[in-house]
This record gives C-alpha cells, structure tokens and sequence, in this order.
C-alpha cells in the first residue's frame, strides 16, 4: 500500500485534506494517525486571520458547505504552539500554507520549511471562501510566478500545489504548476456553492456563499483527476491526491483508477473521524483481490 510523493514514501494512500483534522491531526486523539499514510495541517498564513463570522458551516444532505475563511494563529503561533507537536506526530506530514500576496506565501513557507516533522508543504491557491484565496490558483501565469518564487524557498522539501476546479478546465493550471516545480497536486478543494433557508429566506451561512464539500462533488473531483492525469500529469510523472468526497472505500478506488496515486478525505472525518481507517483498510482488500503487489499498479487504470 505504499506510494510515493515527491520522494516521501507514504504507508499508505490515505491522506487527510488540510482543515479538516485539527490545526495539526488534533483528530489523532479520536484515531491511530499510524494507520493513515498521511495528514495535512489547517493553511497556515503569515499573519493570524479570524476567518469568517459565524454561521460558517452548514449540514447538506450530500456534502457540507463551509466558510471559514482560513482562520489560523498565524505562522508565529504555529511554530510557537505546534513544533513539538509536528516532530511527534506518528504519520507523514504535510503543512499547508496559504497568503495574500507572493512575498506572504514565500514568507510563511520558509518558516514552515523550517519547521522539523513537516516532510511535504501544500501551497493551497485553491480556497474559495477569502477574499484573495483564489487569486493565484485562478490564474495560470499569476501561479507560475507565485510557485517560481515559494519552491527555492522550500529547498528539499517537496512542493505540492492544490488547485481547484472552480476555474473551469484547470490542465493548464496543472501543467503551470509542475514546469514551476510541483512535486505533486492535489485536486480538488471545496466548490463555491449556496444552500438558502426558505423559511427565513437567508443563506444557511453568514457569509452567503461557501465552498461545497462531501459526496455532492466526489463525480466532480473523479472528472479532474482523469483529466489532468490523462492529459497533463502521468507524461510528466506527477503525483496526484485525488481529494472531494470520500466517504467509502469505493470512492477512493474510483479515484485511483482515475489517475490519483493518493486521495484525500475531509468531510467524512466530521461525519466519524476513523471513516479514513476504514477506507485505508479496505483499499488494501481491494488491492488484494485484484491481485496486485502494490497499489500503484491500479493508477489511471480506468478503461
Ligand atoms: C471545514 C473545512 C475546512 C477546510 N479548510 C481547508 C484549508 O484550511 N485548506 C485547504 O487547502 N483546504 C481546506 N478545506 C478543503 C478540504 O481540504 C478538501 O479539499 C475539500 O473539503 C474536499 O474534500 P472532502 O469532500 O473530502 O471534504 C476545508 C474543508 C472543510 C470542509
């Protein structure tokens, strides 16, 4: 069940997607973070960010919306509070970072490189729910000139981009970000989506409109994944982690046959947080029963 990203040998696929298991896997008191192959931190920024006024999450009977608007200490209590917690942690670690402008993201990636335990950074261009979240993950030659600048600022540590699919076809998106250096993507984050109450004709969140989450976009995510492996990613030799929508084992093979060599969950964690370890166990029987040596074998292997 082993993959590799960007050089890092991972035990198995199953990653947990940035924010959604605590600012660094607080989700390891409820699960044995040893049984996941790796997990994400919430996006760190530079300065400390409140996010958005509450109502910022909202029920859906397929998936969730969310507002948060990235709110986070800032990289200063990050790597006050959370370093002891990064060296400990019993999985692969991914730090995810996030900012408002090309000198913002480089800053807080250099600090975060900085920061031992953290084996892979996550540049997220992809957050719909800020007011600057997408203004480098919409753009193909903003990216390139964002990433250019953040990947000799990580050094050795692999850079992984996380795109969105709110930006229409995003293969040039991909392709952008692994000529500037891109050790692996992750594809996708939450859609801007609304849900609005009929009976107080208000939206179910604060804000308005959120990013959609959960089973509602796994097709969605299934979609990009195929095409950006087909057309862009396997040629080059990148990984991706499909991400949107896990909530069985079923969707995280369908994302592998897609193209994806790992796959991301969040919104199923909210709903039981060891649905992860029940997904890396029978991606494994799965594997097995096809009779293959190693996950790898299956990848992209849609028909
Ligand atoms: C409550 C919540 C918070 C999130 N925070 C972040 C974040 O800080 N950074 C990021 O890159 N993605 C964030 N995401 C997006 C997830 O990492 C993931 O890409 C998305 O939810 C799709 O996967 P899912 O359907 O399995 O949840 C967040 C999602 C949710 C639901």
């Amino acid at each position: 069940m082993e993959v590799t990203l960007g050089g890092i040998t991972l035990r198995n696929p199953v990653v947990l997607a940035a924010g959604t298991s605590g600012v660094v896997g607080e989700i390891g008191d409820a699960i044995d973070l040893r049984k996941l192959g790796a997990i994400t931190t919430k996006s760190i920024t530079v300065e400390p960010r409140m996010g958005n006024q509450p109502l910022r999450m909202a029920d859906l009977p397929k998936g969730m919306i969310n507002a948060i608007g990235l709110a986070n200490g800032g990289i200063d209590d990050f790597a006050t509070n959370y370093a002891q917690k990064c060296k400990n942690i019993k999985t692969t670690l991914i730090g995810s970072i996030a900012g408002d402008s090309i000198e913002s993201y480089v800053q807080v990636a250099t600090a975060m490189h900085d920061i031992k335990g953290i084996d892979l950074i996550e540049v997220n261009v992809s957050c719909p729910n800020t007011s600057d979240g997408l203004e480098f993950g919409s753009c193909p030659v903003k990216l390139a000139e964002l990433l250019r600048e953040i990947k000799p600022a990580l050094q050795s540590t692999p850079m992984i981009v996380k795109l969105s699919a709110a930006c229409g076809d995003i293969r040039p998106h991909a392709n952008v970000a692994i000529e500037s250096g891109a050790d692996a993507l992750t594809l996708i984050n939450t859609i801007p989506a609304m849900g609005i109450d009929v009976k107080t004709k208000t939206p179910l969140i604060t804000r308005g409109i959120g990013g959609l989450s959960g089973p509602a976009i796994h097709p969605i995510a299934v979609r990009v994944v195929h095409e950006v492996y087909r057309d862009v990613a396997k040629n080059a030799k990148i990984p991706i982690i499909g991400t949107g929508g896990i909530l069985h084992w079923e969707d995280a093979a369908e994302f592998i046959l897609a193209g994806a060599t790992a796959v991301g969950i969040g919104t199923a964690s909210f709903i039981n947080p060891t649905i992860s370890i029940k997904v890396a166990k029978k991606l494994s029987a799965w594997v097995k029963r096809q009779g293959c040596s190693s996950i790898t074998e299956l990848v992209g292997q849609v028909h």
